[in-house]
């Protein structure tokens, strides 16, 4: 890790997204996108700490009558929230050209009331919904694209280019501290909220996770119901210095794609949301353009792996803005070992 100050003094986000600007790294219409979104992100960090003085916990839509997204997931108060305080940021600032979100059914082109810019954004506004009201970490993950050249009302259909397209990508966790990681193609980087200032902090400049682990992150509960090859990946992590991987691993599943994520990032491990026979129908569960891009775009960023068992995550053409798909991230040999699982059974 290199030193995350510049002669001495705290370098803040804004500081950071303008010298990425002079390297020539973002464009001043991403750097004031990045802006939006960290600023949005603490509005959300403020709503989530007040917990329930804040009146922001439990389920959304009116008592016994829960409200679903498009996935006929029944939605938290903090997934609206998040989502209204994330479009909201985003409408006037004439950086963007259109949103998409995991809790709209469609994307919305930015209204016409506003100058439209050149980028598309699309967010998980509230992700690890089912940790909020029992207080454990969540997050917002977002990951930015270009709109394509000559599109100036974008459709659904403009927001499917693949993970290697994107632009930026990032994710907010909402921890013990507030952090924002981030990168723009060059690194990736993380940033704590100081709460009394009101500004991200650089607090680690290029993160790199450690090619070798012996720590997994993976539903257990779900064993019975993945695909041989899993079956076979995780009974071999189990069975640990006796077994063909020659050691023991730990497990650790917050439940938080953000946090796993982010511990990770931090400190090395393999996360995986596998196939099962559960989500089979539709692709695996966690979604492509929300979570699996984006946070796949950091990972290797910071020298890690993530693919989808089968293929480099951010090489999958996307075929809808809801798409799932399965996930295997993190240190890069361990992410190799688990998809070999796979392509050697297939
Ligand atoms: P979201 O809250 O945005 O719908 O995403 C939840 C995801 C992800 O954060 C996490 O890794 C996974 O769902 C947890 O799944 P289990 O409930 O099966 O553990
Ligand atoms: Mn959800
Ligand atoms: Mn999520
Ligand atoms: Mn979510």
């Amino acid at each position: 890790h290199t030193s995350s100050t510049a002669g001495g003094s705290p370098v803040s986000l804004t500081r950071f997204l303008l010298e990425e600007q002079r390297a020539g790294h973002v464009s001043a219409d991403l750097r004031l996108l990045i802006e939006v979104v960290a600023r949005a992100c603490k509005t959300i960090s403020i709503a989530v700490g007040k917990g329930a003085l804040g009146g922001v916990l439990g389920d959304a839509g009116t008592p016994g009558v829960a409200s679903m997204n498009i996935e006929g997931e029944a939605q938290k108060k903090l997934d609206v929230i998040a989502n209204d305080v994330l479009l909201e940021a985003n409408a006037w600032g004439g950086h963007l050209a259109g949103l998409a979100s995991e809790e709209m059914d469609h994307s919305q082109p930015i209204p016409d009331v506003y100058p439209r810019g050149n980028y598309l954004l699309l967010f998980d506004p509230l992700d690890g919904s089912s940790n909020i009201d029992v207080n454990i970490s969540v997050g917002t993950i977002f990951s930015v694209l270009r709109c394509p050249d000559g599109v100036t009302t974008p459709g659904d259909e403009h927001f499917l280019q693949p993970g290697t397209a994107q632009v930026a990508a990032g994710y907010c966790t909402y921890g013990p501290s507030t952090m924002l990681v981030l990168t723009v193609g060059h690194g990736t980087h993380a940033f704590t909220l100081d709460r009394e200032v009101g500004s991200f902090v650089l607090t680690t400049r290029g993160m790199t996770i450690p090619e070798e682990t012996k720590e997994f992150a993976v539903n257990m509960s779900n064993q019975r119901f993945w695909e041989a090859p899993m079956q076979r990946y995780v009974g071999d992590l189990l069975t640990g210095k006796e077994g063909p991987r020659g050691k023991d691993f730990n497990m650790r599943w917050v439940a938080s794609m953000v946090a796993d994520v982010h511990r990770i990032l931090t400190r090395g491990g393999i996360f995986s949301y596998p196939l099962d026979s559960k989500c089979r129908d539709k692709g695996g569960k966690l979604r492509l353009m929300y979570e699996a891009n984006p946070m796949s775009f950091l990972v290797e960023q910071a020298g890690g792996a993530a693919t989808t068992g089968r293929m480099r995550m951010l090489e999958v053409q996307p075929t809808g803005l809801h798409m799932r798909v399965p996930v295997f991230l993190g240190s890069r040999r361990e992410v190799e070992a688990a998809t070999a699982y796979h392509l050697e059974h297939d």
